[in-house]
């Protein structure tokens, strides 16, 4: 793997990824864009876009560095397997400084440092000091939530009536997957930014989930109610449901964060980097019913 290759995005398979290369191809050449994946059976979807696939598994070093090589400017999409997160992502980052990657941006979480959530954002936290004591050109994208992780229940919020939560009256101040990739690719195509410039991103407008539950009800023509519950009780409900206990406990953790105002944010930089208003949660929600 090698010749020059001026952006690269890692999980291009996941949705964010793929997103993210849409936004890219949507300012620059295909042939001036690649995409990390681990599995080779990812790559036929992304080369049939014409952008250049390259394999390495964020558990594999020499891959990752041999992956990295002719690479400017690398767009970091956070691993999904919570836990290994930090080793993983440090992973790429003496990767990334090995074969001489000149700009790094990292999704993050929103206010990683300062977040009431206390399950996500540690992994988080580790990436941006790994990111700062590498030497490395890096900014930080702080995402909010995504909209579609409220949409993704709709189903079973339409079958069983009502949706359930813990987040109390927190509002959420989420955008579409789509509005983030946009600020992504904006970031990594733009002027470069100062080093470790971090920009906290969120949706324009905010919702409780009493009123997201409301809005389904009128959206669907069917009566959903909103249940709140303690962060305990929200917590066995989902592995009562089935989920494992990792994954309940951080659901759960996240809802509790949310009722302190963790994913509520009243920045603008979101749209201002994307250069119009994110996507209505109203919007999102149409979209997946
Ligand atoms: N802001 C939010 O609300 C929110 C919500 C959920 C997640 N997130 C974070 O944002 C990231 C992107 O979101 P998403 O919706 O695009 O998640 P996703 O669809 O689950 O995609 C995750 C990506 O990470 C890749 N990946 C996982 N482990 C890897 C490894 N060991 N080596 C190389 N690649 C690996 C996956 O590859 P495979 O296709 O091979 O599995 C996939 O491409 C997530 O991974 C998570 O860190 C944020």
């Amino acid at each position: 793997m090698s010749g020059s290759l001026k952006y690269l995005v890692t999980g291009a398979s996941g949705q964010l990824g793929a997103l993210a290369i849409d936004a890219l191809l949507d300012r620059v050449p295909a042939s001036e864009v690649g995409a990390l994946v681990r599995r080779a059976e990812a790559a036929a979807p992304l080369e049939a876009k014409g952008v250049t696939v390259r394999i390495a598994s964020y558990d594999d070093s020499a891959a990752l560095e041999a992956a990295f090589a002719g690479v400017e400017r690398l767009l970091l999409i956070s691993s999904s397997e919570v836990g290994q997160r930090a080793t993983q992502h440090a992973n790429v980052i003496a990767a990334a400084k090995a074969a001489g990657v000149g700009f790094v941006a990292y999704t993050s979480i929103l206010r990683a440092d300062s977040s009431p959530l206390t399950v996500l954002p540690g992994e988080h936290v580790a990436t941006e000091q790994a990111l700062a004591a590498s030497g490395l050109h890096y900014a930080l994208l702080r995402n909010g939530w995504y909209t579609e992780n409220y949409t993704m229940g709709v189903p079973t919020a339409l079958e069983h009536g009502g949706m359930m939560g813990a987040a109390g009256e927190g509002r959420i101040s989420s955008a579409a997957r789509a509005d983030y990739a946009a600020a992504a690719a904006a970031v990594l195509t733009g002027d470069l930014p100062a080093s470790g410039t971090i920009y906290e991103l969120a949706g324009d407008s905010s919702y409780t989930l009493a009123e997201f539950a409301a809005a389904l009800s009128e959206l669907s023509g069917k009566e959903i109610g909103y249940t709140d519950m303690t962060p305990e009780a929200f917590d066995a409900a989902l592995q009562g449901a089935g989920l494992p206990a990792p994954v309940a406990g951080m659901l759960a953790d996240s809802e509790k964060g949310a009722a302190q105002g963790g994913l509520y944010s009243d920045d603008t930089t979101l749209s201002q980097l994307i250069g119009r208003p994110t996507t209505p949660w109203r919007e999102t929600l149409k979209t997946a019913l």
